[in-house]
């Protein structure tokens, strides 16, 4: 159902690489809810992925750069403002890549050029996207910034390897930079940290199905889909939120504040040969726990 929550907006939408991406299906609500938007990602990324596609079926502009350079940014804000009509309302920031991960590096022997670009592409290249957008008046009064972030930036998460770094700086940045571009434009920067969500980036964590089955049965609401993530996301560009900045926001089921669900434990006694209570029966107790 549409409610019209973006009509009048203009936006960019970085990430969106198939139809599995976060970013994809926050431009498809987007469009629903009456928003006008470039859709931009790196060459590789446009001659391997869907995102022209993507902009076909949409009917979008789309304008290629590689979010670490400062010169595509340029381009990317100026053509869109050209392209749009007029200065920008909203900008997801939906991009994450570690060649660390990638290549298995494990956590104690990175290697430092490659954690230098995890870096580059999935924190600092916010930093530079907002900088850019702010040299270039590019965004309207009360305009909105998300990232997507994950709760690796607070917690511990075997196999998150360097991204977990990535990600505390990112969720830093929004922090940083919304006081600056809050004070002066109103234009408010948060992140969104999302349950785990089957993507192509989301894949490459070591131990992904894992981490979506023990999080899923430690959340008591499950787990957030990238549906519900893009929902969620339209509130955070609409004006229904204008006063929300500088947050970290978690929209993830409740996971982030449990620290141990019975279903998880099931999970984990039958692993074990258990020395404790019979979970079960305590199941039959607690059909909701
Ligand atoms: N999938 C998950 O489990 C999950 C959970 C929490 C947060 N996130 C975050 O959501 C965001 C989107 O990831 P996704 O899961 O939709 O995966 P995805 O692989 O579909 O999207 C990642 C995007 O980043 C783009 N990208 C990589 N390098 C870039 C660069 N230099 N410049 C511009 N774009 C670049 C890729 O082309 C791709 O479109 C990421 O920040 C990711 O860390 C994902």
């Amino acid at each position: 159902m549409s409610y019209q929550l973006l009509r009048g907006k203009r936006g960019i939408i970085f990430g969106a690489l198939n139809a599995d991406s976060i970013a994809w299906k926050v431009a498809e609500k987007a469009a629903e809810e009456g928003a006008v938007f470039t859709l931009t990602n790196t060459t590789v990324a446009m001659r391997l992925g869907d995102t022209s596609k993507l902009a076909d079926t949409l009917g979008c502009p789309v304008i290629e750069a590689d979010a670490t350079n400062t010169e595509d940014l340029h381009n990317l804000f100026t053509r869109s403002m050209e392209a749009l009509g007029g200065k920008i309302d909203f900008i997801l920031h939906s991009i994450g890549m570690s060649p660390n991960v990638r290549k298995g590096r494990h956590y104690s022997d990175l290697d430092y050029g490659m954690l230098s670009k995890t870096l580059d592409i999935s924190a600092v290249s916010f930093h530079k996207v907002l900088q850019t957008a702010r040299k270039l008046d590019a965004m309207n009064e009360w305009g909105s910034v998300v990232a997507l972030s994950y709760v690796a930036a607070q917690r511990t998460f075997y196999g998150y390897n360097d991204m977990a770094d990535a990600k505390a700086l990112l969720e830093s940045i929004a922090r940083s930079f919304g006081y600056i571009y809050g004070r002066e434009r109103r234009v408010r920067i948060n992140t969104v940290s999302q349950s785990p969500t089957v993507t192509k980036a989301g894949s490459g964590v070591k131990g992904f199905d894992r981490l979506l089955d023990f999080s899923e049965r430690m959340s008591p609401l499950g787990n957030a889909t990238g549906d519900e993530c893009a929902d969620y996301c339209i509130t955070l560009f609409s004006d229904l939120t204008r006063k929300v900045t500088m947050q970290n926001l978690f929209h993830d089921g409740g996971f982030s504040s449990m620290g141990m669900s019975l279903r998880a434990l099931q999970q984990y006694e039958k692993g074990m040969d258990s020395p404790f209570d019979d979970l079960k029966s305590q199941a039959d107790d607690h059909i909701f726990d």
